[in-house]
């Protein structure tokens, strides 16, 4: 099994360019197969997570053309079924944007019932519950005996939903649907993530009618029809917060490209109050580590709050700032299994329910630890990298669901990384580096 051999404790020094926003082109992607023209979209990252969704859409018979790594031209004029199997949901849970996708455009849409994931049960109640008010009739309940998600409808009628909670998924799920309801559709306690925002100016780029996006209320005006277009996907705000922590867990300085700063806004001010130098520019962040990294607290929210998925990462360079810090996930309820991981490397961590109690160490030592889940395996690269001596990663393969490159990306940054497949390719590594 593929993994992850890193030798630790160099400062991680130069540029690296941010590859598109993984969780912005999954709602795009499905987005793109509500018309019967074609739609390009550029700037995609080339994740596996990405290429199981554009695969999930040829299943349902779009028509799709690689032009190259980052860039897919989908017609979904020759769509031939609305049905997306448990296997293809069992790949990448995000195919149930395809539910809205689907429903919008054909008001009928069969999706296999996501399960939960590693850090939380997951529901998607607040989608069913807007497909509901939109006029259509939901089967989220398996009474159809087949696993599947079934959603039906003569027509959509623009509706008011409000969400119990700033959900991304039944945001862009319900903008998704409701851009060819007939008549307003309001969404309120809408999540504002630039991902979502995205997805709305997409749709509106194919002829939609929606207001609001990034703000907490989304009107969204049906249309009779989408068209074709061309689209670039924004730059990965959680893969620019990655990088960034990497370089103040390395006390390092690095140039982190091709992003659009207000979007890092929340992991820039927490990386100052540690003790780092952020300097911001039209569309890049330059962090330079302090000479120490400050403790600090720190709760997941919604955006423009500090985002869940850099959660991990914050958490891994906490463990060796001077103090105590205090992490607290509010979005989901089994986000720190990667704790005991960061433990075994000498981290003191201690986690009671949502709350992590961080005793930052002079230093962490290389261990071998496994990925969790993909945020969980970028922490633990960044603790590998500043760890004295050898870690290796296992379980890369999540990592790989939303890190383009990374392994040559941290290497273009002085990192002594690489992946390998066995023992002898990993004594290899060892002898070259030393
Ligand atoms: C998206 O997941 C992202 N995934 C997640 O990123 C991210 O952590 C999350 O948003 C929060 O920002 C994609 O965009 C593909 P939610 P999503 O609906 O849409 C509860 C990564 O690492 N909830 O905003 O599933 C839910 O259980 C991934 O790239 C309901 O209760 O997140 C959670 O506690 C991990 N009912 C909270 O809301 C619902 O119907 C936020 O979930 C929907 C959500």
């Amino acid at each position: 099994m593929e993994h992850y051999i890193i030798k630790g404790g160099k400062p991680l020094e130069g540029e690296v360019e941010i590859s598109g926003a993984k969780n912005a082109a999954l709602g795009l992607l499905a987005a793109a197969i509500m018309t019967d023209e074609e739609v390009t979209i550029e700037n995609l990252p080339d994740v596996s997570d990405i290429n199981q969704l554009i695969e999930a859409i040829e299943n349902i018979g779009a028509t799709v053309d690689r032009v190259d790594r980052h860039t897919v031209k989908i017609n979904g004029k020759t769509i031939d079924s609305y049905v997306v199997e448990y296997e293809q949901m069992k790949k990448i849970r995000a195919s149930y944007y395809l539910l809205g996708a689907l429903l919008g455009r054909f008001k009928n849409a069969e999706v296999a019932l996501p399960g939960g994931c590693a850090i939380g049960s997951r529901p998607i109640d607040q989608h069913t519950k807007g497909f509901r008010a939109l006029g259509a009739d939901v089967d989220d309940e398996n009474k159809n005996g087949r696993g599947m998600l079934i959603a039906k409808a003569d027509k959509l009628i623009g509706n008011h939903i409000f969400l119990d909670m700033a959900s991304v998924g039944a945001t862009i799920n319900l903008m998704l649907a409701a851009s060819l309801a007939e008549g307003k559709t309001t969404i309120e306690n809408v999540a504002k993530e630039p991902h979502v925002v995205d997805v709305a100016n997409l749709l509106n780029s194919m002829g939609a009618n929606i207001r609001g996006a990034g703000t907490d209320k989304i009107r969204i005006y049906g249309v009779e029809k989408l068209h074709g277009t061309t689209y670039s996907v924004i730059p990965d705000q959680i893969e620019a917060g990655t990088f960034m922590c990497a370089a103040a867990a390395t006390g390092g300085s690095i140039l982190v490209k091709n992003v659009i700063p207000i979007h890092l806004e929340c992991i820039t001010s927490k990386l100052i109050e540690m003790g780092c130098i952020v300097t911001e520019y039209d569309d890049a962040v330059r962090v330079k580590a302090g000479d120490n990294i400050r403790s600090t607290q720190l709760k997941t929210l919604p955006y423009p709050g500090f985002p869940t998925d850099m959660q991990p990462q914050m958490t891994a360079v906490l463990s060796v700032a001077t103090g105590y810090s205090i992490v607290v996930e509010s979005i989901f309820e089994n986000r720190f299994k990667y704790v005991g991981e960061l433990n075994r490397m000498g981290a003191k961590i201690q986690v009671e329910g949502s709350t992590a109690f961080i005793n930052g160490v002079n230093g962490l030592k290389g261990a071998r630890v496994s990925a969790p889940d993909l945020r969980a395996g970028a922490a633990l690269v960044i603790a590998g990298l500043m760890a004295e001596g050898f870690t290796t990663v296992d379980d890369i393969v999540y990592i790989q669901r939303g890190y383009e490159n990374f392994e040559d990306k941290l290497r273009g940054l002085g990192a002594d990384i690489e992946k390998v497949s066995d023992d002898r390719e990993e004594q290899k590594f060892k002898l070259r580096v030393g």
